[in-house]
């Protein structure tokens, strides 16, 4: 093992040697390279010649740039051309982390890590498996997932997805969930949560966020060393009233010393800068301390650096200056409240006690999707193609459950859709 991975094992293993269980066995051997190239620029830093930085600058010492692309970027090419660092740029770490904040008050009093700056939130659950999990170990998650896990974990990492049931009586299944977390023997878990849930559009009620928490504490109370993966991609967009709007990472990151909660979130969704690709990882922990996140931090960029070195400086630069912006926090309300009247639209067009014949909805207050079940013999894949070729509606079909992206579509066309479903399995019944 190399000795700066030893390094930060040891202020791991001081700190917390819960975590050093937690992490597989890549987790423990990264590290970030203090020494070599990177340090040796770093010592060479405001040298009047300098031959260590390894991308071309121009005779004045501005980054060199052709005007075709320089033109188009209203940017001082300092914030764009160069290199960000694998940590991410830290004025935009320091600003996310406020914003976690912010956006999570019950946070407040609680120390977490500076967010690492990943290829946005892919590239987050990614490094989350490069870090924690080891070829067949399992990864307990609701069994409405988003179907990419398979690829990042499953593909990726040798992971096993052990799903539990998702919904009991309209709500979360606790129940499915604390059977599913206490199965087996007492040692390393690793779960996913994602809210609001893809596919679903669920997010938990208040008392089942705090029941969930509950659950994990219970088993990490048991001796349980539990990392949980928050894959916040669609945090914030929740439209109702009593339902959690929280990261469930708030209070996970004060519950217990056997519990790490690692966010995973970014603005692909949150900001509607689907092709940006940035996002973060960020942990909390009962009694994280600064030295124990650091670790954690040089680990992740290790891992970020190892994989894709580091992510866009150019998206990075143009997401803090729009977290600066005064107009930032207006026009993302306005957003919301688009989503939000196609949201209450589909409320609206699913009062139509006729449906039900034909199909009925899955639980779903939040984010980007909600699902409808056909009833009966209905063949999910049968309705899609037909919904397509007839009724010019795309929707998707997992497993015979139909997602549909609300987001997506406007408010004055989701009746339509819910008609055209309708429509679609009456035919298919014949
Ligand atoms: C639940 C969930 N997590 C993560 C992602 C990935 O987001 P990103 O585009 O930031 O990689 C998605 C995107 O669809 C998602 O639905």
């Amino acid at each position: 093992m190399n000795p700066q991975a030893e390094e930060l094992n040891k202020v791991i293993q001081a700190k917390n040697p819960a975590i050093f269980e937690m992490l597989s066995e890549r987790g423990k051997n990264i590290y970030f390279p203090k020494r070599g190239i990177l340090a040796q620029s770093a010592d060479a830093n405001g040298t009047k010649i300098n031959a260590t930085i390894g991308a071309a600058i121009e005779d004045d010492k501005s980054p060199m740039r052709l005007e075709v692309i320089a033109s188009k970027i209203d940017l001082a090419p300092g914030l764009t051309f160069p290199y960000a660092p694998s940590f991410g740029r830290p004025d935009l770490r320091s600003k996310w982390k406020s914003m976690i904040y912010e956006k999570n008050p019950s946070l407040s009093g609680a120390e977490i890590s500076l967010p690492i700056v990943t290829n946005a939130l892919t590239h987050g659950v990614n490094m989350a498996g490069y870090l924690f999990i080891d070829e067949g170990e399992e990864i307990i998650s609701p069994d409405l997932f988003w179907d990419n896990y398979d690829l990042i974990l499953t593909n990726s990492y040798g992971a096993k997805i052990a799903t539990f049931n998702t919904f009991k009586d309209g709500g979360f299944d606790l129940d499915a969930f604390s059977a599913k977390l206490n199965e087996g023997p007492i040692g390393k878990k690793v779960v996913i949560l994602n809210f609001p849930n893809n596919p679903s559009g669920y997010s938990p009620s208040v008392d089942e966020n705090k029941a969930i928490a509950e659950i994990l504490t219970a088993a990490a109370e048991l001796g349980n060393k539990i990392v949980v993966f928050c894959d916040d991609a669609y945090f914030g967009l929740v439209f109702e009233e009593g339902v959690e709007r929280e990261s469930i990472f708030a209070k996970l990151s004060k519950a217990h010393e056997n519990i790490l909660a690692l966010k995973l979130d970014g603005p692909t969704k949150e900001d509607y800068v689907w092709g940006f690709r940035v996002g973060f990882m960020t942990y909390g922990i009962k009694g994280g301390d600064a030295e124990l996140y650091g670790a954690l931090e040089s680990k992740t960029a290790g891992a970020v650096r190892g994989n894709i070195s580091n992510a866009s400086n150019l998206s990075q630069s143009l997401l803090l200056q729009a977290y600066n912006n005064s107009d930032y926090q207006k026009q993302k309300e306005e957003k919301f409240n688009t989503l939000k009247e196609r949201y209450e639209a589909v409320k609206e067009a699913l009062k139509n006690e006729a449906y039900k014949q034909y199909f009925t909805a899955l639980p779903y207050n939040s984010g980007y999707f909600m699902c409808v079940k056909p009833v009966g013999n209905i063949d999910g894949e049968e309705l899609r193609h037909l919904l397509n070729k007839k009724y010019s509606i795309g929707v998707i079909n997992l497993n015979n459950l139909i997602r549909i992206a609300f987001a997506a579509v406007p408010a004055k066309d989701i009746k339509t859709l819910f008609d055209g479903i309708y429509e679609a399995c009456k035919e298919i019944k014949g």
